[in-house]
């Protein structure tokens, strides 16, 4: 068996927890591998919403082993927080989830450092969701970072205060308060409660796993757009997101890739800062944000909007080797006349299917424009009761970015889903 990959393919905020709720319905064995709290995964089903942070999206399903890998930075606060919600609601989390004991933890000086550095930032900030994402990946890189695995070692104490007192005298090139006690205490609390799952040497479990021919689904988090290296550097996040990632962060062999399956909006959104070619920072941006409820999952921040973006669709599914792509939330356009596409951008007055280099450059999107359907596709559960505008819609995007649509979601809810047999 091979691991297929659910990733998105633009700024975040896809629908990738949906789509891997329901897809998890086929897979016993569900693993997140990058990222960490800055995720917010909303799944919805029997009238009720959720949203996962860092549990893997496939933790409502009986019979899941839901894995969080060792490319995953894990806040033990967060994680205990979203546990005892989902214990109340008596999931069986500690039967359901598995930490990797090669993923490194964030603790609360990471923070006050992503905290500290996003302010010096001034104006050229990322817009960064603050959950010290960044200071833990570099301490991983620098090689100074603690690991899930650290909990269990008699020493733990020492390695924290020794990596807790490395960050107190970096923090003193900021001019910037911060009071660590309390957040320290709730912190070794949830330690204490990470100590009652299962944590696995994770490369080993997924590759038996497989070997068992176990069907595995990696759930990406963020979108490719956002990719440390691929992303519009430096306004990224500071993981491989793309699905590359997938191998470094679960300990999987490039070969043992099989489906990789790409989401996308059928228009874009993002939240922070940095390039969005074809944002609207006009009526139809606002309408779009209140017709998609386009307010982040993790921090609640409104986010940018604006037409899909085929040009940046297209350099996504490249660098991912996307073979099936998903698209979400065509509904939100409903309600429109006419649809814009960017299909070509123009930088220095010339015309270009590229992304460019420079994070900075002027784009001018060259639009295509699309008749709406003025229909509500909502309740819409059959693929041949979608309207003809639409269907004209979706077929363009498939031929050219040259992928086809696979699954159309049109519907926070499960059951709000088509997946595509023609
Ligand atoms: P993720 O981070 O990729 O999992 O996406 P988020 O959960 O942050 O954001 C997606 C939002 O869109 C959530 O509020 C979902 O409930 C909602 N959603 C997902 N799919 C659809 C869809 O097809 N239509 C509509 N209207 N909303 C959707
Ligand atoms: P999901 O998994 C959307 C964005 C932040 C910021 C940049 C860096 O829900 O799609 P970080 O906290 O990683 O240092 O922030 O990345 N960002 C996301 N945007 N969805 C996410 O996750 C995101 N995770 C980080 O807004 O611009
Ligand atoms: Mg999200």
């Amino acid at each position: 068996m091979k691991v297929d990959v659910v990733l998105g393919l633009q700024w975040g905020d896809e629908g990738k927890g949906k789509i891997v709720d329901v897809l998890a319905k086929n897979y016993p064995v569900i693993a997140r591998f990058q990222g960490g709290p800055n995720a917010g995964h909303s799944l919805q089903f029997e009238d009720k919403k959720f949203v996962l942070h860092t549990i893997p999206s496939g933790v409502f399903r009986k019979n899941t082993q839901n894995i969080i890998g060792n490319g995953v930075v894990i806040d033990p606060i967060i994680f205990m927080e979203e546990c005892l919600k989902l214990e109340e609601i008596d999931v069986p989390v500690k039967e359901r989830i598995f930490i990797s004991k090669k993923a490194h933890l964030i603790l609360p000086s990471h923070r006050v450092i992503d905290a500290a550095s996003e302010e010096a930032k001034g104006a050229s900030k990322i817009g960064s969701t603050l959950k010290g994402i960044g200071p833990t990946y570099m301490d991983k890189t620098g090689r100074n970072g603690i690991r899930v695995g650290d909990i269990l070692t008699p020493d733990f104490a020492d390695r924290y205060n020794t990596l807790k007192n490395k960050h107190i005298s970096t923090l003193k090139q900021f001019d910037f308060s911060y009071d660590l006690q309390e957040r320290e205490a709730q912190w070794f609390e949830a330690v204490e409660y990470l100590k009652e799952f299962q944590l696995i040497d994770g490369e080993y479990v997924i590759n038996h796993l497989l070997q068992e021919s176990k069907r595995v689904l990696a759930e990406g988090a963020q979108g490719s757009l956002l990719d440390i290296d691929f992303g519009s550097y430096p306004f990224v996040t500071s993981s491989n997101t793309t699905c590359a990632g997938a191998c470094t962060g679960l300990g999987v062999a490039p070969k043992q890739i099989g489906s990789v399956y790409g989401i996308f909006k059928a228009y874009c959104t993002r939240v922070g800062s940095g390039p969005f070619p074809t944002e609207l920072n006009n009526s139809t941006g606002e309408m779009l944000r209140e017709l998609g409820s386009e307010f982040g999952a993790t921090t609640g921040r409104p986010r940018r909007t604006g037409w899909l973006d085929l040009v940046a669709l297209k350099y996504a599914v490249m660098i991912n080797g996307v073979d099936q792509l998903i698209m979400m939330k065509a509904d939100v356009l409903d309600t429109f006349e006419t649809l814009s596409v960017a299909i070509h951008y123009k930088v220095d007055g010339k015309i270009t299917d590229c992304v460019p280099y420079d994070t900075f450059a002027q784009i001018e999107p060259v639009y295509k424009e699309f008749k709406g359907w003025k229909r509500d596709l909502t309740k819409i559960s059959k693929e041949e009761d979608l309207p003809f505008e639409f269907m004209n819609y979706v077929r363009f995007i498939e031929k050219e970015v040259g992928v086809p649509i696979m699954i159309i979601s049109l519907g926070p809810d499960r059951d709000q889903t088509i997946i595509r047999t023609s």
